[in-house]
């Protein structure tokens, strides 16, 4: 058990590196087996998430390790392709797997993805895209069982937009006779990551930001080398940390076209955002101000998985804020921590209302998921007193190193593990 102890009050200044994309980097471990080949990645963030990639590659046969920020992997001995129960519950995108392993092996045997607990998180869009390129899938005993069959490329529509099955159709494309089309793909800024790197592994691929891909196969060049691309969920955390303490801190490396929605709100809340390439500065207030109405989207929308942070800002916000979760059905978890601290929250649905208070005090919270502990964070930096987040390594699995880098930009915080 982790703990957290934040003793608010201290305004947020300096400069913050922001650390490579988790969500990048996971499916681009997963690829990295798609076909025999050395690979090297630049920018990967130490995380657990990370560690339980690893671990998967490396029980699938390959070598596979990081140093630092780097990761280096050999995928061409990568004899195995079922993932054991204990490896898949480690996190949620060990599901990508599938479609990279079919796409290797012709089959795959894993077991239901673990994760956040945000909700029912279904995997039939997965399975049903890579049913309509061939593979041959069934359960046995709660494992998911898929024979490659005889993979062909053809018309995909997607009856949303689901960030996972697009990867998973990209990946066993690459081995499908023929081209397929991807209609009704995410649009993440990963996605493109992702098909980057699978160019630099020699697929002939198109169309990632859009939303229709174009997957023709591959011809495998037997080596890859990537950045992982910076991580706009951690630099819009660090926003939303530095805009909640009045602070004034420069974000380095972000992209801020690829979190723009988050800064939109951001600056109706009354802070100023000076966008240079590859940096950004946030200036903020001393008191912010409700922002109105949030929706959460895919892409290019309001990330759901800024919405606990950016709530957490504006809990001493003059003013209202009415936030509709469209994406996860059960993304408040945070919100009955928050209110411990004396937070103003109601939550009728999907929707959540945030009346702002004028003081926040100290209490002791527990993280359910990712990033409600990253809010519970954020939160008791602006608390009087001491909050303490007692955190089953939930905040560990998308951030690296948050507590050395909050206490860089001047916060009390400190991590008990
Ligand atoms: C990814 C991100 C996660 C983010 C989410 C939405 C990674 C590693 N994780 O998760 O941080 O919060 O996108 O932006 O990149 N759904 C189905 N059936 C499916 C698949 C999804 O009903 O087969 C539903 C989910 O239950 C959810 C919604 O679609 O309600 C979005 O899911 P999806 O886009 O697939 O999210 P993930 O890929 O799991």
């Amino acid at each position: 058990m982790d703990l957290w102890h934040v003793r608010g009050g201290k305004r947020l200044t300096g400069v913050c590196p922001i650390q490579g994309s988790k969500n990048a980097s996971l499916p681009i471990l997963a690829a990295s087996v798609v076909s025999p080949a050395r690979i090297e990645l630049e920018n990967v963030p130490r995380l657990s998430d990370v560690d339980a990639a690893l671990r998967i590659l490396r029980h699938l046969g390959c070598r596979a390790e990081q140093q630092g920020n780097a990761v280096y992997i050999d995928s061409s001995t990568c004899s195995c392709s079922d993932i054991p129960h204990a490896l898949m519950e480690e996190m949620r995108s060990s599901v990508i797997f599938m479609g990279a392993l079919i796409a290797r092996c012709g089959e795959a045997r894993l077991s239901l993805p673990g994760g956040c607990q945000l909700g029912k998180r279904p995997i039939d869009l997965h399975l049903s895209a890579l049913r309509q390129l061939g593979a041959e899938i069934g359960e046995d005993g709660g494992e998911i069982v898929c024979r490659g069959g005889k993979l062909r490329g053809t018309r995909i529509a997607l009856p949303f937009p689901s960030v996972g099955a697009t990867e998973n159709v990209m990946l066993a494309a690459c081995a499908a006779e023929g081209e397929t089309v991807l209609c009704g793909a995410a649009r993440e800024p990963e996605i493109v990551a992702l098909q980057d790197f699978l160019r630099a592994m020699g697929a002939r691929i198109r169309g990632a930001g859009s939303d229709r891909i174009v997957i023709e196969g591959m011809e495998p060049t037997g080596r890859a080398c990537a950045r992982i691309p910076p991580d706009r969920i951690v630099a819009a955390t660090i926003a939303c940390a530095a805009a909640a303490t009045g602070g004034d801190v420069e974000l380095r490396g972000a992209e801020a076209q690829q979190f723009s929605t988050v800064l939109h709100f951001l600056n109706r809340a009354g802070c100023d955002i000076m966008c240079r390439k590859r940096s950004l500065r946030l200036i903020a207030p001393g008191i912010l101000r409700g922002v109105g109405e949030i929706v959460t989207a895919p892409y290019p929308g309001f990330p759901t998985d800024a919405q606990p942070v950016l709530m957490a800002a504006l809990l001493k916000a003059r003013g209202e804020t009415r936030i509709t979760e469209t994406i996860f059905e059960n993304r408040f978890r945070q919100v009955p921590e928050l209110r411990r601290l004396g937070a103003d929250i109601t939550v009728s649905g999907r929707v959540a209302e945030i009346r702002g208070v004028r003081r926040l005090r100290g209490a002791t919270l527990t993280a359910g998921d990712l990033r409600g502990g990253a809010a519970m964070l954020v939160a008791g930096l602006t608390a009087e007193g001491e909050t303490l987040v007692r955190d089953r390594g939930h905040i560990m699995r998308g951030y690296e190193a948050l507590d050395l880098r909050l206490r860089a930009l001047g916060a009390d915080i400190d991590r008990e593990y």
